[in-house]
């Protein structure tokens, strides 16, 4: 069984907002995936939690290079894009089991894409555009330590 919420994002600065919730509300840790179609606001989202946790100059999707890492003041952030993963192959290549560890926050766009080897996440986020706009989040906690994360949302992050 997972519990699962979702909250609205009027806008980007929303989206932003968010995203400095869910920062605080995992302590810059665990495991999130985000899933959604292109433009569903992944990287949006990703920009408001790297910018929250103290990184201060651009965040784009790593579509090329697959992983971007962050080390910031009180963590270390990577930040995956599998959207181009054509073969699982080329995440153990790169020696994908080390971005996935206590210490770190591993954020994934497009985890659909190596779902055969990636570990379990602890929080599952899906991003959708409503018809009214602005874009629904889609929040379910997966692990133990989720369901404290999206508690912790929903008191306000
Ligand atoms: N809450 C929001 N309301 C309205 N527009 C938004 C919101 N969040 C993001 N956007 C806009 O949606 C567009 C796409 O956002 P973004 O690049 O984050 O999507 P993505 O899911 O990462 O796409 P991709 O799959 O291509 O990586 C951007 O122009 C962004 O400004
Ligand atoms: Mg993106």
């Amino acid at each position: 069984m997972s519990s699962s919420q979702t909250w609205l994002a009027g806008d980007v600065d929303a989206m932003t907002a968010f995203g400095a919730q869910l920062a605080r509300a995992c302590q810059g840790r665990g495991v999130i995936f985000l899933e959604g179609d292109l433009g569903a606001g992944k990287t949006t989202l990703s920009r408001g939690i790297l910018h929250a946790l103290g990184h201060q100059g651009a965040v784009k999707s790593p579509t090329y290079t697959l992983v971007e890492p962050y080390t910031l003041a009180d963590t270390t952030v990577y930040h995956f894009d599998l959207y181009r993963l054509l073969d699982p192959e080329e995440l153990e290549l790169m020696g994908y089991r080390e971005y996935f560890h206590d210490q770190a926050l591993t954020l994934v766009e497009w985890p659909e894409r190596g779902r055969l080897l990636l570990p379990e996440p602890d929080l599952r986020l899906r991003l959708a555009e409503p018809p009214a706009g602005g874009r629904e989040l889609a929040v379910t906690a997966v692990t133990a330590r989720g369901e404290q994360i999206l508690n912790e949302l929903r008191n306000g992050g």
